[in-house]
């Protein structure tokens, strides 16, 4: 096969998949409709499990690293070790022998560094579930020749490669990967999990969506049948550390969710209650005792093109306890009568943490239809999965509806929680049967009936299975 006839399909290949993207995007709502299921309409995934038939078995192991740890390569080194002596011994633990690739930079941030944004709060919930589940899960940063290097040791053994979403590198070009002129780069089926904090659709250049896993959802109650693979996280046990403080018990006071004082000069919409309302809400009969609390920094550098009245400055009405750890920021959400979104960051995990605590989230709303203001499928909410809960555990208040903010407050001191609630899909159960699936489904079966289903509509593919 010439380079220039390689180069002409590739085209060709890229072509027909941006035209797939074009017309994806035209039907694509912010929504998250246009959801397909996993035994989609365009071929029949067999699946040889479901997910309720998918119990994992007892024992679970240990998943904590040796406390020493201070870098990646000296867990992987132990990790490699450890293989290859059980598998020489004949005595390895029940999946070790099975191997998760997981290169991307979120992995070891959040395992070595302890980092706990978003995304790190996913890649450790994901790390947790391989390792109870015995698996050998090595990480890395998002380089290829790493990847590479470890896909080598344990070929037939790596089950999956996760990667960040944004790296592409030499999984286009079919000199890297698995192809007719290289038998032996890596599958494409198995180098492709692309990590997506958000559920929302991207090409793949001739894979299934599936390929995609994301940390959260749009819609409530299609974990199972969306376009995507939902993986998730859990907070079931940070959270459960604390005990449940009854409100009665509170102190009289909310936590505003904003980590940057930006959040309230953005737009009218990404900013969804002006900044005054939380001078003016403790000025309201009911809510004299009330205090707002936040930890947020003021720098007008953060988001800086996004700013629309500069200069960025402290609220007035909230008290603010600057830079906190994780800690603190529990013992402030489990002692808090509400937590408070003022727009933006979307989907964050942080309400989850507050509904884990029995706080309830006021979810501002910040577009909707005119015609019907009531259909929530059509809401884009700061917290578009949480949109779908009510009260005593989420209040969806519209943007700029001063009314509706105070009395949302006001319900929240008078009906409070009385117990925690967790999202059933994000138990630390849910989450372990998700990996299980993500680690032992047949990935090449399926991107096989994919790659001929999309042949047969004249897909030219450059790369082989
Ligand atoms: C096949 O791909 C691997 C992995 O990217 C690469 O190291 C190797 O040089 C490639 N072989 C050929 C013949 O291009
Ligand atoms: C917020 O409220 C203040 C005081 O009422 C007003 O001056 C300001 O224009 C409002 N800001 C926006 C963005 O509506």
């Amino acid at each position: 096969m010439s380079s220039r006839h390689l180069s002409r399909s590739t085209v060709v290949c890229l072509s027909f998949f941006s035209f797939i993207a074009m017309i994806t995007f035209f039907k694509f709502s912010p929504n998250g409709e246009n959801l397909l299921s996993w035994t989609s309409e365009t071929f029949d995934l067999d699946l040889s499990f479901s997910l309720d038939a998918l119990t994992p078995k007892p024992p679970l192991f240990d998943w904590e690293i040796d406390p020493d740890i201070t870098d990646h390569i000296t867990y992987n080194e132990r990790e490699i070790t450890k293989l290859r002596s059980c598998m020489a011994q004949g005595n390895c633990r029940r999946n070790q022998e099975k191997v998760v690739l997981a290169f991307a930079h979120t992995w070891p941030q959040a395992i070595i560094d302890g980092w706990r944004g978003g995304e790190g709060v996913w890649a450790m919930s994901m790390f947790r579930a391989m390792r109870e589940l015995g698996y050998t899960v090595l990480i890395g940063m998002n380089g290829w020749e790493e990847t590479l290097a470890h896909y080598r040791m344990f070929p037939d053994q790596v089950k999956v490669i996760i990667k960040s979403a944004w790296i592409d590198d030499c999984i286009k070009n079919p000199a890297c990967i698995k192809s007719d002129i290289n038998l032996t780069g890596i599958p494409r089926w198995k180098r492709e999990f692309a990590m997506n904090f958000f559920p929302d659709e991207h090409t793949r250049f001739g894979l299934d969506y599936k390929w995609i896993i994301h940390a959260d959802r749009h819609f409530k109650g299609q974990e199972e049948t969306e376009k995507l693979q939902y993986i998730g996280y859990s907070f079931e046990e940070e959270c459960k550390k604390r005990p449940f403080v009854p409100h009665k018990q509170r102190p009289m006071a909310s936590w505003i969710l904003a980590k940057q004082a930006t959040l309230f000069h953005l737009s009218t919409v990404e900013t969804a209650f002006n900044k005054s309302y939380f001078e003016l809400a403790s000025q309201e009969p009911g809510l004299e005792d009330m205090s707002f609390r936040g930890a947020y920094q003021v720098n007008g550098e953060y988001m800086k093109n996004w700013i629309h009245d500069s200069p960025v400055q402290a609220l007035n009405g909230v008290v603010n306890l600057g830079k906190i750890g994780p800690e603190e920021f529990g013992d402030e959400v489990a002692n808090a009568r509400m937590m408070i979104g003022v727009g933006n960051p979307a989907l964050s995990p942080s309400p989850y943490l507050a509904l884990c605590s029995g706080t309830p989230f006021l979810n501002p709303i910040k577009s909707w239809d005119l015609e019907h203001p009531d259909d929530r499928s059509k809401w884009v909410s700061q917290h578009n999965y949480l949109k779908w809960l009510d009260p005593p555990y989420v209040y969806n208040v519209p943007a700029h509806d001063y009314e509706g903010f105070v009395s949302a407050i006001k319900s929240a001191i008078h009906s409070p929680p009385t117990k925690r609630y967790i999202d059933p899909p994000m138990t630390l159960d849910g989450v372990r049967k998700r990996v299980e699936r993500l680690v032992e489904t047949d990935w090449r079966a399926i991107a096989k009936e994919y790659m001929e289903e999309r042949i047969a509509e004249g897909a030219t593919y450059t790369w082989t299975l």
